[in-house]
């Protein structure tokens, strides 16, 4: 079963890790509020983790945000776009409550990667299957969305 499934246990968990080169491609990073707890490698400068609450603490920086799934991903989303400098990965269902109340109306530029990408286990190793569905990088506000435009990831770059 994919990621991006909807109906197993394994779509459920929540920990599943961006490809090393997408941050590798968009970083450096000040701050990553959904970080697993025991994480192979560092994605920013500060992590907070699912026992601090990202969400209840005071965001700084740049921020990279590939959030908890299902219906909490829109709380991330909405304090992405409060805190401006950010950059979120999310699946592109951009048919959803999600997207039409905290992508489309208050995001400055979406990347739409092509393909499907493999995210990786917490121990740091690549998952065989692909996430099952597509995927976005979010810009909420205009040097985040340059950024995507120019970070060479595969891809079409929409301006917001
Ligand atoms: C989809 S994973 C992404 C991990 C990491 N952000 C990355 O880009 O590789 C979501 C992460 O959010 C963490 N998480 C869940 N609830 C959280 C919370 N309230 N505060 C901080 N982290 C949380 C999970 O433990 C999980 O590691």
């Amino acid at each position: 079963m994919s990621i991006g499934g909807h109906h197993s246990a394994a779509a459920l968990k929540d920990e599943w890790l961006t490809p090393p080169g997408i941050i590798a491609a968009l970083g450096p990073f000040d701050l990553e509020p959904c970080s697993p707890i025991l994480r192979p490698w560092d994605t920013a400068y500060s992590h907070y983790t699912i026992e601090d609450n990202g969400l209840a603490k005071p965001w700084f920086g740049r921020v990279w945000c590939n959030p908890p799934y299902g219906l909490h991903a829109a709380q991330w989303l909405e304090r992405c776009a409060a805190h401006g400098n950010a950059i979120a990965l999310v699946f592109a269902r951009t048919e959803t409550r999600m997207f039409f109340d905290h992508v489309w109306p208050k995001a400055y530029g979406i990347l739409f990667i092509e393909g499907r990408l493999h995210f990786h286990h917490v121990n740091g190793q690549r998952a065989a299957a692909n996430s099952g569905g597509p995927s976005v990088l979010i810009a909420y506000d205009p040097e985040n969305a340059d950024r995507l435009n120019r970070c060479g990831i595969q891809g079409r770059f929409v301006e917001l």
